[in-house]
This record gives structure tokens, sequence and C-alpha cells, in this order.
């Protein structure tokens, strides 16, 4: 399952790099990402609020279809061991914690820090 303590556990990745393991074509991720990433292959932890483990994610969708404040989105993640694309919690600053995300993944791949 996710580290729920990443934020103190991991380096936050910056840049880049940090777009690069997004998937994205710019200078910067738009949510935050946590280390270690070597893309394709490991592409660490996305988001704060709402993070979601990409190196765990195995592209199950419930996360995306249950979330009654549409706060994710898919990335295209080619060459992952796991899975062609991930979930990036595009909209955290809009999460309710309501916990169904982290409820139903099948692989513990997302944590909500409600405190
Ligand atoms: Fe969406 Fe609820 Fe998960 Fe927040 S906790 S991202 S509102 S499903
Ligand atoms: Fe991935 Fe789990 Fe969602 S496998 S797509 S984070 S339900």
């Amino acid at each position: 399952p996710i580290d729920p303590n990443f934020d103190s556990n991991r380096e936050r990745v910056e840049g880049e790099e940090a777009a690069a393991a997004s998937g994205e074509d710019q200078d910067e991720a738009a949510v935050a990402v946590w280390g270690p990433v070597d893309p394709p292959e490991q592409l660490g932890i996305h988001g704060t609020h709402v993070a979601v483990d990409y190196d765990l994610c195995i592209a199950d969708g419930t996360c995306l279809e249950d979330c009654p404040v549409d706060v994710f989105t898919w990335v295209d993640t080619p060459d992952h061991p796991e899975s062609e694309r991930k979930v990036e919690p595009t909209f955290e600053d809009q999460c309710i914690d309501c916990m169904l995300c982290v409820d139903v993944c099948p692989v513990d791949a997302i944590d909500v820090d409600a405190s």
C-alpha cells in the first residue's frame, strides 16, 4: 500500500523531472510529485492532499468513476510495468474527504489526508 507518511519519507521532485514523471510536456508538473522517480518505470507518488502512488496503480479506474467531485483525470504512462495509464489528482483542492477512492482502490494506491 501507499506510505501515508510519504511527505516526510520522500523528497519532492521539482521542475522538468516532475513533469517527465507526469507525462506532461511542460516545465513543471501540475500536482506535486514525490520521488524517487526514474521514468518510464518509476513514477513516484502524485499529489499531496489526495496522493496516488503511480508505482502501485493498476489503472482500475473505480476511484475516478466514483469520486463525487471529479478529482481525478487520466494520464498516459506508456512502458510503466503496472499499467499504461494512471489517475492524476488534478483537482485535489476540490476533495471533500469522503474517502471513497481510498476504500475502493484494489491495490491501496491512494492516501487522502483528512486530518
Ligand atoms: Fe474524491 Fe472522496 Fe477521494 Fe476526495 S476522498 S478524491 S472527494 S473520492
Ligand atoms: Fe489506480 Fe486504484 Fe484508481 S488502481 S485507477 S488508484 S482505483
